[in-house]
């Protein structure tokens, strides 16, 4: 069969008056496709020219570019011809129903040991201490040696806890390595900080201890701080945490880091139908460890003792989120379920 400059006549007027029937923009696509697509009629009919008589080729050639260019023209016309009266259809016609209740989005929020993280954070801030960070795999020369327990010191046994597969390396037991850190950063500057984190022990998991939890740890060192300033500084926490009524109660214990060492217990509203389960009876709840920092934890953080001196505190934030929310399992706060964390 040969093709003819005559075929490409027919072709075009063809297509064209297709182009015309299309009522909307699918039609206007599939005619696109159906001429031009990689096996459209357009391209067939380029393809043809190979079958023109010799002396026709010319011609047919360049009307074939021709019809090719005019229909690519009218289509791309049509168009936008149609999405302009489209476009122009949907604005005039389609309302937006502001009476629709909207989708509320949903937010997640902060876990909550983050949240008392931040009200601690604030709290001692107004009191002047600084947030400093310290690593959780420590060294067990700063978890225990430089805090005042040799190698074979009992004390560690308090302090069971995991062992990296380098010798030496562990997971802290508690955030007080952190005072090492920052006095050897601040020496011989005052320090006022707060050390927050993550800690780990080797524990029996109950409902009131887990292998991993979260601590504060407090420290100020500078000349002439006493006791007296410790006290004041828990007292005025307890107050701005619990309630402005509160009253703090100091009992003897034993730190290797700190001499003397205390506990901090904190007197429990007696209105509160809780008070008696939450303090076993007493009407006290402990808070907290702390004491004096002890004269050899200073020198190892570079300070002279006989020049100043410090006190310390280490607090489970995870407790106080406990009592405050009367939650009855510390296994909760890492339990990773919805509808335990979704309720603060
Ligand atoms: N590090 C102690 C603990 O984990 C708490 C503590 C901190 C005690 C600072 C005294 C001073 O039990």
């Amino acid at each position: 069969m040969t093709t003819t400059v005559t075929d490409l006549a027919a072709l075009e007027s063809r297509a064209a008056g297709e182009l015309a029937a299309c009522a909307d923009e699918p039609a206007l696509r599939a005619w696109n496709t159906r001429y031009f697509g990689k096996t459209g009629e357009m391209a067939a009919a380029l393809k043809a020219v190979g079958s023109v008589e010799p002396a026709q080729r010319k011609a047919y050639g360049q009307e074939a570019n021709r019809v090719k260019e005019a229909l690519t023209a009218a289509y791309d016309a049509a168009l936008a011809a149609r999405q302009e009266a489209d476009l122009l259809k949907s604005l005039a016609e389609d309302k937006l129903d502001v009476t629709l209740p909207g989708r509320s989005p949903q937010p997640g929020r902060l876990h909550l040991v983050t949240q008392t993280l931040r009200e601690i954070y604030a709290i001692f801030a107004d009191l002047g201490f600084q947030v400093f960070r310290s690593r959780e795999v420590e060294s067990d020369e700063l978890n225990f040696g430089q805090l005042n327990m040799p190698p074979h010191h009992p004390a560690r046994d308090m302090w069971d806890t995991f062992h990296t597969t380098t010798p030496g390396v562990l997971l802290r037991t508690h955030t007080s390595p952190g005072q090492i850190h920052v006095m050897r950063q601040a020496c011989p500057d005052p320090v006022r900080a707060i050390l927050p984190g993550m800690c780990y022990r080797f524990e029996q998991i109950t409902t009131r201890s887990e292998m991993q939890f979260v601590q504060v740890e407090g420290l100020a060192v500078g000349p002439g701080i006493t006791m007296t300033d410790l006290k004041g500084t828990i007292q005025a926490f307890a107050r701005r945490l619990f309630g402005q009524e509160r009253q703090i109660r100091i009992r003897s214990s034993y730190f290797p880091f700190t001499e003397p060492s205390i506990e901090v217990d904190v007197d429990w509203p007696a209105d509160d139908p809780n008070r008696d389960r939450l303090t076993k009876g007493t009407g006290w709840l402990e808070i907290m460890g702390a004491g004096m920092v002890h004269p050899t934890v200073l020198r190892n953080g570079g300070y002279d003792p006989a020049k100043v001196s410090g006190f310390a505190f280490g607090m489970g934030p995870q407790r106080i989120a406990m009592l405050r929310h009367a939650i009855d399992d510390i296994r909760l706060f890492w339990g990773n379920d919805l509808r335990f964390l979704s309720q603060f």
